[in-house]
């Protein structure tokens, strides 16, 4: 079979419009019920990616590869998570690539956790602490089910208590009192290594410029991302009624020696 037929096992996107999709893997014998009807997966297995599938009732399906976006929104999400503005955001600017050594805390829902190691992957690693066992396990079911699970090392600690690995690449502090784990990052990062913070207040922004100021980082900047949808139709383009008034704002800073 080529690369782009669906195989037994493979995650696909059954898509019948915007907004309505549904993220199964694909299981011999099985069938999907939807509210259009249910799709059976012997019907898919054998497809080119692109292509459809009909429903019981006779609705067409596309048949689409996910990509990471789709598998995060789709995660359990017992805490706030990043979302994709905010982490394209943060992969442009820590430099996330194949073969970066990433330490951070707290792992939450394992959304950021999942788009980094999926950056980082196949060589390089997210080491993610995380204090509360609850939140840990949601986020390692989360990372399991979309294959990510082997790039991650996942710790529940406190990451004020240090962080066990040295000469990281990348830092991310994605927690309520940021400014008290810059010491633990800190001694975890290799010079000029990249750190950034997700505030969700201006309030901690503040904070959390100052004690990476007083801690020595260099270069240290918060910027809000602001996302506004266009809906396109010919001769009459306009705005979205709807938009995302607020997520966080993203601190970065470098480690200065
Ligand atoms: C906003 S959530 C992180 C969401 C995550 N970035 C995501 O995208 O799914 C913050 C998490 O930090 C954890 N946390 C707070 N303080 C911590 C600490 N000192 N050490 C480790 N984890 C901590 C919380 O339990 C919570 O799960």
């Amino acid at each position: 079979m080529s690369d782009s037929a669906i195989n037994d096992n493979d995650l696909v996107l059954l898509y019948l419009k915007q907004h309505k999709s549904w993220l199964i893997r694909i299981k011999k014998g099985e069938k999907t019920h939807t509210h259009a009807g249910f799709i059976e997966h012997n019907a898919i297995i054998g497809k080119e990616f692109g292509s459809s599938v009909e429903s019981s009732t006779g609705k067409t399906f596309r048949l689409l590869k996910p990509t990471i976006a789709d598998f995060l929104m789709r995660f359990s999400r017992p805490t706030q998570v990043v979302y994709p503005k905010d982490l394209g955001m943060i992969a442009a600017w820590t430099g996330l690539s194949p073969g970066k050594i990433v330490v951070e805390s707290g792992t939450g829902s394992g959304a950021l956790t999942a788009f980094m190691a999926n950056l980082v992957r196949p060589n390089g690693h997210v080491y993610t602490y995380e204090i509360r066992e609850e939140f840990m396990e949601v986020a390692k079911k989360n990372l399991q089910k979309v294959g990510l699970l082997d790039y991650v090392t996942t710790t529940k600690k406190d990451a004020k208590e240090g962080i066990d690995i040295k000469d990281a690449d990348i830092a991310i502090i994605d927690v309520g009192d940021p400014w008290t784990l810059v010491e633990s990052f800190k001694n975890a990062l290799k010079g000029s290594g990249m750190l950034a913070t997700i505030s969700p207040t201006m309030n901690q922004a503040e904070k959390i410029t100052a004690e990476l100021l007083e801690k020595g980082f260099i270069d240290v900047w918060t910027v809000e991302l602001i996302s506004r949808e266009l809906e396109a139709r010919t001769g009459m383009t306009r705005p979205s009624m709807r938009m995302i008034g607020h997520t966080a704002y993203i601190t970065f800073a470098r480690k200065g020696v």
